[in-house]
């Protein structure tokens, strides 16, 4: 939530900002701003995305600039609640991440001596700054952070000092090292154009960037010694390469990304496995698409190996925490590693000293860094708000786990690799075209229901999730015994209805429950490995002894996919999202 990437160096850092700003887009785009710095300090703000500005190239150069895309959190999306925010003499900018939860107490102190100019919880920052100066900049810096209460990371740049400061409490923020130059921001993606040797921070960390970089520690006051990593990520994969959305490209890449995400560490897995056999309570906490698959994967854990695993909202977790002792395994899973949610549950379990086991897909995320244990999806840098191959990688991984917990490693490998061969018949252009056809057809539908029973059933809610989220139709996913204990009563003539119907134990049931929908007026559009008389309109799909929810969820990502482009939205930036979500 929020995108910060600063730059200081010999290149031009109005034309590096401006670009990574864009490539931060995701994280926020309800506004955005830039601070560069000359003889002056110049400001631009704007409402709206920087995709949509097309004067960013004629910006004034420089050599030193920091920039912020926004998600609206304290006051609307105005320009003059954009970042950066500035200090009354005009001489210090900040751009933040995170949420300030004193600012109203800070607020009402500073404003008998500040003016005050946006609602914001960041402008307090600028102003604090400026009461220290007389400290010198790095302390006034230091002296302005012990007063904030809340998560933050934040850059600071004053018009007379060559020195960037930035410094982090629970939001995420990682220097980027190039040759002779720096970048600060809030995902690698943001630079990666430029470099991909970086340096995590950690909490409570500050850094100086001058002609070289300084971290020391916020606690003990003294400059500490960090490593550098290398990413593995190409700027390739941080493309659209060729396609009009990053959200069709990553659903495109699946069957590549399903490979990559069950090549694990075989021992690692087993040893993990053992673990939750040793049975003290194990429990799945994640959020929104994630939790979709830690619920699918619960299914497949009981089905094989006759295991019951606890699922939880990572929001909900603290009226869990009760349970938790030092042999509870607690694993989270997670795309980005920064969900404050997720963060929060780990923090209290490892209070509990319960082990933490994590599922996670970006390196050197905060989420990796403060597991026992983590695994990696392997899916490359998300970029599309909407998640899609994030999500067929965390339930490949748990389903890998599930056999593995059954001894059953090799089989559960060769499932998977026929499951990602499968994905490939899904991906060719004719199947794309059937789903366009039939987004075209009901898009201008005011409600959408989605069933699936056991393991389809959290792919219902994940098809739900995904359509509402980028095409603004209600849609709702159920189990499908559950519709007639009330929902039925929503449906009408030509209600459309999606039915997963995968060769399984519970064909006939879902069928029935298509019957039931169908004989109100319901439109029932079919996914399934064969034909049925209730079908109105029948998307197959392979189920040769594939995994069915990875099969079922691609249709329908598709689906939501056309659906908004149908509907003339952007897909990759839906409205009110960000796509990591780093406040509670
Ligand atoms: C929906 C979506 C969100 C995320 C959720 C958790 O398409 O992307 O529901 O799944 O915000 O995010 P991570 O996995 O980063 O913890």
């Amino acid at each position: 939530m929020c995108g910060i990437i600063c730059y200081k160096g010999k290149k031009n850092a109005t034309e590096i900002v401006t670009d990574g700003l864009k490539r931060l887009e995701y994280r926020g785009y309800d506004s955005w701003g830039i601070a560069f710095k000359n003889d002056k300090l110049d400001i631009i703000k704007k409402v709206g995305k920087i995709g949509d500005f097309y004067g960013a190239s004629k910006l004034k150069e420089s050599h030193v600039a920091i920039g912020h895309t926004r998600w609206a959190t304290h006051g609307g999306a105005t320009e003059a609640n954009a970042h950066p925010h500035i200090s009354c003499d005009k001489k210090i900018a900040v751009v933040h991440n995170g949420i300030i939860e004193n600012f109203q107490e800070l607020r009402k102190e500073l404003e008998k001596r500040h003016k005050f100019v946006s609602e914001t919880d960041t402008e307090v920052i600028p102003h604090l700054i400026e009461e220290n100066m007389h400290l010198g900049f790095e302390e006034a810096v230091k002296a302005a952070l012990k007063r904030l209460e809340g998560n933050y990371a934040i850059v600071a740049v004053h018009e007379k000092e060559e020195k960037i400061i930035a410094a982090k409490k629970g939001s995420p923020l990682v220097l980027g090292l190039g040759d002779g130059e720096y970048f600060i921001a809030s995902d690698v993606p943001a630079f990666l154009k430029h470099t991909n040797k970086v340096i995590f921070l950690d909490d409570e960390e500050l850094v100086t960037i001058n002609k070289e970089i300084k971290i020391y520690s916020l606690k003990t006051n003294k400059e500490i010694k960090k490593e550098t990593s290398e990413i593995k990520w190409t700027l390739e994969q941080a493309q659209k390469n060729g396609y009009p959305h990053y959200m069709l490209k990553e659903i495109s890449e699946q069957k590549e990304t399903l490979k990559r995400a069950i090549n694990q560490d075989e021992k690692e897995i087993k040893k993990i496995a053992e673990e939750i056999n040793k049975g003290f309570g194990t429990f799945f906490v994640a959020c929104g698409t994630a939790y979709h698959a830690a619920l699918t994967a619960s299914y497949i854990f009981s089905k094989i190996t006759k295991k019951h695993i606890n699922v939880v909202l990572a929001s909900e977790f603290p009226s869990y925490e009760h349970f938790l002792t030092e042999k509870t395994l607690v694993i989270p899973i997670s795309q980005s590693g920064e969900t404050a949610d997720v963060l929060e549950a780990v923090k209290a379990a490892k209070e509990k000293k319960s082990k933490i086991i994590s599922i996670v897909n970006v390196t050197g995320s905060t989420l990796m860094r403060q597991s026992d244990v983590f695994f990696q999806t392997n899916a490359g840098p998300e970029i599309a708000v909407a998640s899609t191959k994030a999500f067929t990688s965390q339930l490949a991984l748990l389903t890998l786990l599930a056999y593995a917990c059954d001894g059953k490693f090799e089989e559960g490998k060769k499932v998977l690799e026929k499951t990602a061969g499968y994905t490939g018949e899904m991906l060719s252009k004719e199947f794309g075209e059937q789903i366009r056809k039939l987004a075209a057809k009901i898009k201008d539908k005011e409600h959408l229901f989605i069933i699936g029973r056991s393991v389809n059933y959290p792919i219902a809610l994940e098809t739900a999730l995904k359509i509402k989220e980028v095409s603004y139709i209600h849609a709702e996913g159920f189990a499908g015994g559950e519709l007639k204990h009330g929902t039925l009563a929503l449906i009408e003539q030509g209600t459309p209805c999606i039915v997963f119907a995968s060769d399984d134990d519970n064909k006939k049931e879902i069928l029935s429950n298509a019957m039931e929908i169908k004989a109100r007026g319901g439109y029932i559009i079919g996914i399934s490995p064969e034909n049925n008389e209730v079908f109105d309109y029948f998307i197959k799909v392979p189920d040769k002894g594939g995994l069915s929810p990875i099969i079922n969820i691609i249709p329908a990502q598709l689906l939501a996919y056309y659906l908004s482009v149908e509907r003339g939205h952007n897909p990759d930036t839906p409205k009110n999202l960000a796509k990591s979500v780093t406040v509670k």
